[in-house]
């Protein structure tokens, strides 16, 4: 059955006390409402509605490249009016799929669950006609159920209505079985069962959860999904639901690289904001922070406080502690580090070294060459078995431009060495230590450019005068 996703995110947020809308918070890097567009785009439906309110300007904006069909909900009225709001695009023949945009975590696996409960026929011998499908909910029995709507159940443990909790009985606020907000309803019989709904209650809301008496009324089956984990049907409602929904974020990210075969020495003190994949036999010290999507090929050492994002490491690389790599490609058997920057557009080869103090950015280096030592590469491209030596450094920028530097295979730059850029050292070529390189370099021989060693006969130190300060005019 063809499928509509419809997701809510019209309420205000206003526990998060913001200016940003609470859907745009970020989690792992990603605003919330970006985490549940991408696990139903996933499913493959045919449309995702969003239905905003709010800040829904600021909300469009943030998902102008997204394929998105917006839903004004003008007033809050209740989850049963959002639901409403979409309606008129709904196909009869669509299974819905309701989720929240608060509720970030939710697994693609728990949501193909409650699609395929929906789609499963009435269980035979029910009254519902042959081929009819059924209403599921995602439900959850949690340690403390307050705030949430209750599943419930007549005595032969069917599923009879959902009862928000602020219209329970004492007795129903007993009830740990809890229902999510998430669920998965045949279109042509959530229209019919919206048209009944009615705002009597407590919260004067025209309550969605109502849609369950009329589907348990109708004789069509409900099905009560069990999400397998709590902390996918996590609301995020303020700050601190924030943190806990990234803790449980970072967690499952890490439980995944360690069943994956990464040794983590402390899964409490990585931070995944994005994907990580790894090889086999990768090991990652305390406080390494990922970003976006990043791949470790096997064996690579990640030394203790390292962030790495948006990057991929070849295997048998090792890179030493406090080291940051952003967009680059390192190759196979590099050494990076400690305290090495890569910057975006950088791409290493295989058994390069890039030591500490070292910064490269929009750079080639490649197979087998080094700079191990208190330099800038910047805008070049850096042949094989190179050596930049300690302090050297491309000259990139006149203060309007940016201007490229070429160092061919086997050069051999002497310590702080000045590229002055656009120039190319040729291929083999030294340069003397503490050179000004301001026009290229021929290959083969060596080039010095630096003023003559001169020796001052008869020179003497200056003395300490008495202090004489000079008067500062006012
Ligand atoms: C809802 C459920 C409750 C469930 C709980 C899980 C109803 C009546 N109750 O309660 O059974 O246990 O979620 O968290 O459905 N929204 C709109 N427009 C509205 C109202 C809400 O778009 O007019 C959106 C919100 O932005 C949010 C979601 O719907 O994403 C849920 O709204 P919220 O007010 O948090 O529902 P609860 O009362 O907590
Ligand atoms: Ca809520």
């Amino acid at each position: 059955m063809q499928l509509s996703v419809v997701i809510l995110a019209a309420g205000q947020g206003k526990r998060m006390n913001s200016d940003l809308p609470k859907v745009l918070q970020p989690l792992a890097g990603k605003p919330l409402l970006q985490h549940v567009i991408e696990v139903a785009r996933r499913l493959a439906p045919e449309n995702i509605y969003i239905v905003y309110g709010h800040g829904g300007s600021e909300v469009q904006a943030a998902f102008e490249h997204e394929r998105i069909d917006w839903v004004l909900q003008a007033e809050q009225l209740g989850t049963g009016h959002a639901v409403m709001q979409a309606m008129p695009m709904i196909p009869d023949d669509h299974l819905v799929l309701i989720l929240y945009g608060d509720v970030p975590l939710i697994r693609i696996d728990t949501l193909r669950a409650l699609v395929g409960a929906a789609n499963m026929h009435a269980a035979a011998g029910a009254q519902a006609p042959a081929g009819a499908l059924a209403v599921s909910l995602l439900c959850a029995q949690v340690p403390s159920p307050a705030g949430y709507g209750r599943v419930i159940r007549d005595a032969a443990g069917t599923v009879t209505a959902i009862i928000e909790h602020k219209d329970a009985t004492p007795a129903q606020r007993l009830i740990h079985e809890i229902y999510s907000g998430l669920m998965a309803i045949p279109a042509k019989c959530l229209r019919e069962w919206l048209l009944d709904l009615r705002s009597d209650n407590t919260q004067h809301e025209f309550y969605l959860t109502d849609v369950v008496a009329a589907a348990v009324r109708a004789g069509t089956t409900v099905h009560a999904v069990l999400a397998g984990s709590d902390w996918e049907i996590l609301g995020v409602n303020d700050k601190v639901q924030l943190a806990l929904a990234e803790a449980a974020y970072r967690h499952e990210r890490a439980r995944e690289l360690m069943l994956a075969g990464a040794t983590l020495v402390d899964p409490a003190r990585v931070d995944i904001r994005g994907h990580v994949r790894v090889g086999r036999d990768v090991s990652i010290d305390i406080n390494a922070l990922f970003e976006g999507e990043v791949s470790l090929g096997a064996r690579v050492r990640v030394g203790p406080n390292c962030v790495i994002r948006e990057s991929r490491i070849g295997a048998d690389t090792e890179i030493h502690a406090n080291s940051i790599i952003d967009n680059a490609l390192v190759g196979e058997h590099c050494m990076i580090g400690p305290f090495a920057r890569l910057r975006p557009s950088s791409v290493l080869e295989q058994h390069v070294h890039v030591g500490n103090f070292v910064e490269v950015k929009n750079t080639r280096i490649g197979a087998n060459s080094k700079a191990n030592h208190l330099s800038y590469l910047g805008d070049s491209d850096v042949g094989s078995g190179v050596n930049v030596g300690a302090g050297s450094v491309t000259c990139n920028y006149d203060g309007a431009n940016k201007w490229p530097t070429v160092i061919e295979d086997g050069a051999f730059i002497g310590s702080g060495s000045m590229l002055v850029a656009p120039v190319r050292v040729g291929a083999h070529a030294t340069i003397g230590a503490g050179s000004t390189i301001s026009s290229d370099a021929p290959a083969g021989t060596l080039t010095v450019a630096r003023a003559k060693q001169t020796t001052v006969e008869g020179w003497t130190r200056p003395v300490k005068k008495a202090a004489v300060l000079p008067k500062l005019k006012r």
